[in-house]
């Protein structure tokens, strides 16, 4: 990897001011980890001298994605600094997922400036800190993981990425919120925060860019969590779609988009009447009080009644979606399972519902109905302002929910 020692992004080199047109910056510089599911969450691959953050819930596979790179990188020098395991855990993991040859090295101390010291001598291309949360500097009187020492040792991290041009990334714990524990400047400093998020549960593991100085943010890459490690997902709506059931009622398959990728995804209602007072709203990987929305939307514009029902709205695999586009889906997984009907078969549903019952048009409505139909889709419920768009499948426009309903079930 290239060394870059003049700052293109915070400020801090001592030298003169340079003027725009003399900063060195280059594409090409990019350092490719051909774990491509994680290039393409940073935006093409690691970018010398960037500091980036890599946050998820503990056991989700942090480590193991350090350690995929080390896999497929044997010739990178990477600097891991263990301070969560000792080093026989790494190595243990490391034949685990079966690192033959590599050229990385394990620090097992967490006192910063001595590995900052290990870190001017080495020179890694990469310089890994597992966690954030273990390093300290003994000078300050906080306990390791304490913001104080989370902000210095962040800062002093930023300076050596900076400066001396060591590629750096950091990983960081999440609060029970799912926020990266510590200070929420933490963020700021860095160029680039990932979250790596799923289901405990569940194989599949999802890679975000929330932050991204180097990228487009919000981009998403698909793992699969097993013995040998992380495995990429070439075709996640395939991961998702698994286990559809097409006949039940309450089921509909919409299409969202992370990123720039667009995945189908099911939404399953159940809608039961309740045996107590209060009537139950239960949902999972959607929104609570988007489904309560939508609840009132159905009962004021649809005229079905709900307010005796308990609903229960999943998003099957453990899929989290915040994509309006699935309102329309849930919507009429809704109707489906209160009217006992299972939707058109091989039906996309795709639409943002606005307060009135109108149907409103979503973005990339070419790429998800693209997706659909590469999926085996034939019939997609749509917006009828997206009439026009290119598919390949048969369209069904709609304006208003009640009609929807009419046409899906
Ligand atoms: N033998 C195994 N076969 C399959 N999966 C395994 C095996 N051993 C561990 N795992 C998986 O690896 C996960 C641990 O991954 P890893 O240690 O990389 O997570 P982490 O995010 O670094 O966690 P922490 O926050 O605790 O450091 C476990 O949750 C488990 O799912
Ligand atoms: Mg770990």
């Amino acid at each position: 990897m290239e060394r870059h020692k003049v700052d293109i992004s915070s400020g801090h080199g001592d030298e003169k001011p340079v003027k725009l047109a003399e900063i060195n910056y280059s594409e090409e510089n990019r350092y490719k980890t051909k774990v491509s599911e994680l290039d393409r969450v940073l935006g093409g691959g690691l970018m010398p001298a960037s500091l980036i953050l890599l946050g998820g819930d503990p056991g989700i596979g942090k480590s193991t994605l350090m350690l995929q790179i080390a896999k497929i990188n044997p010739e990178l020098r990477m600097l891991y600094v263990a301070g969560e395991e000792s080093a026989a855990q790494i190595r243990q993991r490391a034949d685990r997922i079966g690192i033959q040859k590599s050229e990385m090295k394990v620090l097992g101390i967490t006192d910063l400036d001595k590995v900052i010291a290990h870190a001017k001598a080495e020179q890694p291309e990469l310089l890994v800190i597992d966690s954030i949360q273990t390093v300290y500097r003994s000078q300050l009187g906080s306990l390791p993981g304490s913001i104080q020492q989370v902000r210095e040792c962040a800062a002093l991290l930023q300076q050596l990425a900076k400066r001396e041009g060591v590629t750096t990334l950091m990983i960081g714990h999440v609060t029970k919120e799912g926020d990266i524990a510590g200070p929420r400047i933490l963020e700021h400093m860095v160029d680039t925060v990932l979250h790596f998020e799923g289901d405990q549960s569940r194989l599949h593991r999802l890679l975000r860019s929330v932050k991204n100085r180097f990228g487009p943010a919000q981009e998403v890459g698909v793992f699969e969590m097993n013995e040998q490690g992380l495995s990429e997902v070439v075709n996640p709506s395939e991961l998702f779609l698994s286990e559809m059931d097409q006949e039940v009622s309450g089921n509909v398959v919409t299409c969202v988009m992370e990123g720039s990728r667009p995945m189908l995804v099911e939404v399953q209602a159940l809608v039961t009447p309740s045996s107590y007072g209060t009537p139950q709203r239960t949902s999972s990987g959607f929104d609570q009080r988007r489904l309560s929305l939508l609840i009132a939307v159905l009962e004021k514009r649809a005229g079905m009644q709900l307010s005796g029902q308990d609903v229960y709205l999943n998003i099957a695999g453990g899929m989290k979606v915040a994509d309006t586009a699935v309102d329309l889906a849930v919507i009429c997984a809704l109707a489906s399972s209160f009217k006992d009907k299972p939707v058109l078969q091989n039906t996309m549903v795709v639409g943002e519902v606005g307060l009135g019952g109108e149907i409103r048009s979503v973005p990339h409505v070419e790429q998800r109905l693209k997706e659909g139909a590469k999926m085996g889709f034939t019939k997609s419920l749509l917006p009828d302002k997206s009439r026009g768009a290119e598919s390949g499948m048969e369209f069904i426009g709609v304006k208003y929910i009640h009609q929807a309903i009419r046409k899906a079930l």
